[in-house]
């Protein structure tokens, strides 16, 4: 037998290997990859010319190797998911082990490379081009938000109506004075509890911001983003970012390289494939030009989160939407949607028989299901939820069923902003 010349050394918990379809062990086995049994306190001794990659869903495991040189990238399994708290900013994670393996194809020498990735995204960015990139709630496709050409590409490449305005995204607080004229002490109290993270502040907008950013308004939303990659890339770009999610107009957002690649491909300048979004859901929109407080629309920071600091806050309760009041220009009542119809419920009972109906539940459901089901967090966590709220969907659109059933989640916490994008994913049927 003869060994390949490894030029780059992949070690895979074995637990993530066993659940690994036979046409992905095909595509492992035709790399040079290594497989380690885990055994705690046995750290492998392998070296090689490009990087060396630990994949795993164990934070000690990537932890006693990163000490060692080697890249640590995070799956977030069931058991990913109960670590997550342990996993620092800076860590890449990842849904799936092939999600994983795809970015070390493209960052062979690891962070160092995708500094590299960063960098040229950075100069598109200067030069008027559109940028994919993640964030910590969904991936964004941007533009140097004082650039209104570039931002006006921003619409077409997602077919997005210019009255629906962009929530620009800063690297720190300091590059707010470029963008707001009039920050209150309130504003400020909220980006000193909640940033950086998944919080957009609507506030008065300075006159250089661009009309098209904005769709008109006196207003602009502003976010400084959790991820502290993002934040690297908008620092490397010198210029805050204008971005939505990277999705076609309506669709399913995306919480990986992946899902910006199916949707958007040959649309955009640039990608930045930072692994998986570890919040999952869009940032909460808090007006601060309202009369009071109000929340646009909820997301990663929750109600109970902003009332803690601020007190009682008005958020706009979705019946009040439906029936044609819209709060915020863009906040559609469909939107997220994926092509099969879906509907929200609170019994999935009707559905369990059907093998064309795909469900989405919070926890396993009791009962045997003929059809696929996808439980977002066996344990009941919205959390986890959220981080697998839009794999889920995608992952059932795929399927060629006849309609999908989301169940309703508790109407708490994070729960608020799952069922929010639920319902305006859902279609009248
Ligand atoms: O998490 C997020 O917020 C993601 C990532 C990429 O940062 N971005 C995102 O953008 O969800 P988008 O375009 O899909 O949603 C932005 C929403 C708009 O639909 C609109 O309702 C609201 O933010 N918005 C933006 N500017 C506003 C303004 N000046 N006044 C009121 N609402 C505004
Ligand atoms: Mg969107």
């Amino acid at each position: 037998m003869t060994t390949p010349e490894v030029k780059t050394t992949i070690l895979i918990d074995e637990e993530l290997l066993k659940p690994l379809s036979c046409h992905e062990e095909k595509w492992l086995s035709s790399l040079s990859v290594i497989v380690i049994p885990y055994t705690p306190g046995a750290a492998p001794e392998v070296r090689s010319e490009g990087g060396s990659f630990i994949i795993s869903d164990r934070p000690d495991v990537i932890e006693r190797l990163t000490t060692n040189g080697f890249v640590g990238l995070f799956v977030l399994t069931q058991r990913g998911f109960a670590h997550l708290d342990k996993v620092p900013g800076s860590w890449f994670v990842f849904h799936h082990v092939e999600d994983a393996i795809n970015w070390i194809m493209d960052h062979p020498r690891g962070v160092e490379d995708f500094m590299q990735t960063l960098r040229v995204g950075a100069e598109f960015i200067k030069k008027g081009g559109l940028v994919a990139f993640p964030t910590e709630t969904v991936y964004g496709l941007g533009a140097c938000a004082f650039n209104a050409e570039a931002v006006t590409r921003i619409f077409e490449a997602k077919g997005r109506p210019l009255d629906d305005p962009l929530i620009v995204h800063v690297a720190n607080k300091e590059q707010v004075e470029r963008l707001s004229t009039n920050v209150s002490p309130l504003t400020r109290m909220l980006m000193d509890r909640f940033w950086p993270g998944p919080l957009t502040l609507v506030v008065p907008k300075s006159p250089s911001v661009p009309d098209i950013v904005t769709a008109g308004l006196p207003t602009v939303a502003i976010r400084l983003p959790a991820n502290p990659w993002t934040r690297k890339f908008i620092s490397l770009a010198r210029t805050p970012i204008a971005a939505p999610s990277a999705n076609a107009f309506g669709r399913t957002s995306p919480t990986s390289a992946r899902h910006v690649i199916e949707q958007l491909t040959g649309r955009y300048d640039f990608l930045i494939d930072g692994g998986a979004c570890r919040v999952g859901v869009e940032s909460t929109v808090l007006s601060l030009v309202h009369p009071k407080p109000t929340i646009l629309r909820p997301g990663g920071v929750t109600k109970e989160e902003i009332e803690a600091l601020i007190g009682p806050v008005e958020a706009t309760p979705w019946q009040v939407e439906s029936k044609g009041a819209k709060p915020s220009p863009g906040l559609l009542t469909t939107h997220y949607a994926p092509r099969t119809p879906m509907i929200v419920s609170s019994d999935l009972r009707a559905y369990t028989k059907r093998r064309d109906v795909g469900l989405i539940t919070l926890r396993k459901p009791h009962e045997s299901v003929s059809g696929p089901v996808i439980s977002l967090s066996p344990r009941g966590d919205l959390r986890e939820a959220a981080i697998n709220l839009y794999r889920a969907m995608r992952e059932l659109d795929q399927m060629n069923l006849a309609l999908i059933v989301a169940e309703e989640m508790p109407q708490e916490g994070l729960g608020m902003a799952i069922n929010d994008r639920l319902k305006r994913a859902s279609r009248k049927i």
